[in-house]
């Protein structure tokens, strides 16, 4: 068969299955199978497929059926026009988070810590646009920090990205011109509201610290001054709903300049606060 009548077959199967962008996800699918660029596809569409690429589809489409969220089952994101690793180890990058990256790149900085670096999404793209800069990325995960790893190999960064495993700030020493966080901020009542594509296919520990969702902010709140230079910025990526609770957080613990910012959607997005 050829690339086009199996395609129309798949967006059928996916919209059938209830998936929302079915046609764009079969198309980014097949391309996968094809082992081609995406905006090559059409060029490519004529052509009769081989067993292999069939079957690697199928499992594809299956995969997507049973609600693997894309950028798992393809095993890539692109991010700040970089291209990351993404795995079930993993969160998906958002494409919301590159509003904390557009503010941190605002000032330079020669230093910089990423806490629950996950892919390294955030430590890499500053750092890749910042090139004097060096940084640090933890994470509890230790399968996240081995992707992060191979993404700061695959984008030439190993000499400024380390890496390490650490319980928030539990391994971490020295002051930073920047710290940044990403953290899990999903309240635990909102857990079971997810799409199924997150709630059964990305790791828990990534999105959801139980509770409130707060849990991570008091702790950045408390040690991230200790870990500050003296004109050192903080810029925290938040749920929507938490900006006034995490802004508060931060000014009890006696930071400065504090500032909540909207994502493109116009949605409370991030926090940043200083030390000086
Ligand atoms: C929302 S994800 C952010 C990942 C990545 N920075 C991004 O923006 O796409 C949160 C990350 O925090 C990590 N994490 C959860 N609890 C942690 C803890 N106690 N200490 C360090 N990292 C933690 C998770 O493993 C996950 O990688």
């Amino acid at each position: 068969m050829t690339a086009n009548a199996v395609l129309r077959a798949a967006i059928a199967r996916l919209r059938a299955g209830g998936i929302e962008d079915a046609a764009l996800d079969a198309r980014l699918l097949l391309a996968h199978a094809l082992g081609i660029a995406q905006d090559r596809l059409t060029l490519h569409l004529p052509e009769v497929m081989s067993a292999a690429q069939g079957l690697a589809y199928e499992q594809a489409i299956a995969a997507r059926l049973a609600r693997q969220p894309v950028a798992q089952i393809i095993g890539q994101r692109q991010f700040w026009g970089l291209s990351f690793r993404v795995t079930r180890d993993t969160l998906d990058p958002r494409p919301d988070t590159e509003t904390l990256v557009a503010e941190a790149l605002k000032s330079p900085f020669q230093t910089m810590l990423d806490l629950g670096t996950g892919t390294g999404c955030i430590l890499l793209s500053c750092l890749h646009s910042m090139p004097q800069a060096q940084g640090l990325g933890v994470d509890l995960s230790p399968a996240a920090l081995a992707v992060a790893e191979s993404n700061a190999a695959a984008l030439g960064l190993t000499a400024r990205a380390d890496f390490r495993p650490s319980d928030w700030f539990s391994n971490v020493t020295g002051r930073f011109d920047l710290i940044v966080s990403n953290p899990p901020y999903i309240a635990a009542d909102e857990m079971p509201t997810l799409a199924p594509e997150v709630r059964d296919w990305e790791p828990h520990l990534a999105l959801t610290p139980g509770g409130d969702g707060l849990g991570p902010y008091h702790i950045l709140a408390r040690e991230a001054p200790a870990h500050l230079t003296g004109q050192g910025r903080l810029l925290v990526e938040i749920g929507p709903t938490q900006g006034q609770a995490v802004a508060a957080l931060f000014a009890a613990a006696g930071l400065h300049d504090i500032r909540i910012l909207p994502d493109m959607d116009g949605r409370d997005r991030v926090v940043t606060t200083t030390m000086g």
